[in-house]
């Protein structure tokens, strides 16, 4: 069984690896920026609280956080293995993942750190193209990872691409030194646990994937 954490900087590629790995071993791909997004998207009372984080580029509440991933990682789907993407994303949000998995008899297998620097970051992010179905989010780039079909059209299910609200080059930078001051501290945490798997993320998406199914032994 394999229940993964997706690491990394904003941009360096968790969604795209999360998806292909979802479908290399059959497992859901839990993003809890996608599912931050859909919630905002039905402008229920929690989607227009969460709206003022992303927003802002800031760290949504940790009771809101941890809630939705336990309860999403006890749906169905997710008792055979789970894939992580965006959480956690601080020290606090690990120390609550490891007491959810505690109290569902569940152990965490692999962390992979994927490594990109900041300049790299910035320039995925900002080239990025999103599908606008909720549904799909299939992730794009202008120019890394053109769309096979049409340019502005999800080959995935043919929705119309769009670009996020929080890829502008401010905001960008914003969640990149949220990144560093939150979320790197992470890559410690992790590695003294022993579960840290690192690869290089600054390289086609194929050669990348292959990184990572090498280091976690697939
Ligand atoms: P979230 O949706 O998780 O966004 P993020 O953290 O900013 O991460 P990204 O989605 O930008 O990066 P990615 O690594 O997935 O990159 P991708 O694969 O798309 O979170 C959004 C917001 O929600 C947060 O800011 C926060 O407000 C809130 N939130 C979410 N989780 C939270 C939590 N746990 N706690 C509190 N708040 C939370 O790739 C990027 C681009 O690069 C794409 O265009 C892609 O095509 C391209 N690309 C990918 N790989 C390669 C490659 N190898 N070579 C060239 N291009 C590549
Ligand atoms: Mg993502």
């Amino acid at each position: 069984m394999y229940n993964i954490i997706m690491l990394g900087i904003q941009g360096s590629g968790k969604g795209t690896q999360a998806e292909l790995l979802s479908s290399r071993l059959g497992i859901p791909a839990v993003s809890t920026g996608n599912l931050f997004r859909a919630e905002i998207e039905r402008r229920t009372g929690l989607g227009l609280e969460i709206a003022k984080y992303v927003e802002a580029g800031e760290l949504i509440p940790p009771a809101i956080v941890d809630q939705a991933i336990s309860e999403r990682i006890a749906e169905d789907d997710a008792l055979r293995g789970f894939i992580l993407d965006g959480y956690p994303r601080n020290i606090g949000q690990a120390e609550s993942l490891t007491k959810i998995l505690e109290d569902a008899g569940r152990v965490l297998t692999d962390v992979v750190f994927i490594r990109i620097s900041d300049e790299e970051a910035m320039r995925r992010l900002s080239g990025r193209r999103v599908c606008s179905n909720k549904k799909c989010e299939a992730s794009y780039h202008v120019e890394f990872n053109p769309p096979q079909k049409d340019p502005n059209k999800c080959d995935r299910c043919g929705n119309d691409l769009m670009q996020r609200d929080d890829d502008t080059v401010d905001t960008i930078k914003h969640r990149l030194e949220v990144y560093h001051s939150e979320t790197a501290p992470l890559i410690e945490f992790y590695r003294r646990a022993g579960v840290l798997r690192e690869v290089e993320g600054e390289q086609s998406i194929i050669n990348v994937e292959t990184a990572i199914v090498a280091a976690i032994g697939i």
